[in-house]
């Protein structure tokens, strides 16, 4: 069973699009002159179904039942139920690929590569990802210290994955910093960052793989702690300052081959 038939059950409804991530994804996607994306790990197609807004023809790759059957249709989007490292899509069936937030679920990374590449017959890879080596200095971690551990071994830091992806896809690459808006809709894991009230609330922690993973007394000792801190004014005392920033670079980035 894919790991989100589990954790996926309400994802719709906290990991909607947000408009200035889907704006940046537009703008990148535009030079590569593209008609047909595959979305690969689209979950419940948010962003598939923007692609398609904007006259993309998407093939949605997802392994999640539980994913595809939340997503909103649209005439466009095909949906296509395979893993990224064998991918069921003939050679060159799309032009360019993203990958939001999906690329650290992969098990084999290199052989998702090389299947992109035969899919999109060497086309342009767009991928959102995180920066394992800001998890550190992210205030979340004083509450639930494994998430430090859990996302080292997760994501690939960002030479790795350059290095990776740029001789794989034989193609320059390009990082582009993405700050997170103080009012993101889409829910992941460091949405809260000027918000801590976000991860008291279940539905947003549900939509958030990293809690997943933790244990029962971490989780309990976690929220008590940030409940308290938060009614202390302790939180605030800390990091009320970040209340005031309307953006803040958490180690969100788009990473993308140039064309
Ligand atoms: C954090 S969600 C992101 C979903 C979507 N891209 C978004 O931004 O809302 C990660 C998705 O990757 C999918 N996934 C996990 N392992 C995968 C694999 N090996 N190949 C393709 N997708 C995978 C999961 O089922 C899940 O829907």
């Amino acid at each position: 069973m894919a790991l989100y038939d589990t954790i996926g059950k309400t994802y719709a409804q906290t990991r909607r699009s947000d408009p200035r991530i889907a704006t940046k994804l537009l703008e990148i996607l535009q030079s590569s002159q593209a008609s047909t994306i595959a979305d690969i790990g689209a979950g419940t197609g948010s962003y598939a179904l923007i692609l398609a807004e904007h006259g993309y023809r998407v093939l949605a790759v997802e392994p999640s039942a539980t994913m595809r059957s939340q997503a909103i249709a649209h005439p466009a989007i095909q949906w296509i139920d395979s893993y990224a490292d064998r991918l069921s899509l003939p050679n060159k069936s799309a032009h360019a690929t993203i990958i939001m937030l999906a690329f650290h679920h992969f098990q084999n990374y290199r052989q998702a590569l090389q299947e992109i590449h035969r899919v999109t017959g060497g086309g342009q890879v767009v991928i959102f990802n995180y920066d394992p080596e800001m998890i550190e200095s992210f205030w979340l971690t004083q509450y639930f210290p494994s998430f430090v551990a859990d996302v080292q071994s997760t994501f690939l830091p960002i030479a790795k994955l350059k290095s990776e992806i740029e001789s794989i896809m034989d193609a320059p690459v390009n990082i582009l910093p993405f700050p997170l808006p103080n009012d993101l809709s889409d829910s992941f894991a460091a949405v809260g960052w000027a918000r801590p009230e976000l991860y008291l609330d279940n539905s947003v922690r549900n939509g958030i793989s990293s809690f997943s993973k933790i244990t029962d007394d971490e989780l309990e000792q976690g929220l008590s702690s940030l409940e308290r801190d938060l009614e202390t004014g302790v939180w605030n005392h800390k990091y009320g300052y970040l209340r005031q920033q309307r953006q803040y670079d958490v180690g969100y980035y788009f990473m993308y081959t140039a064309t």
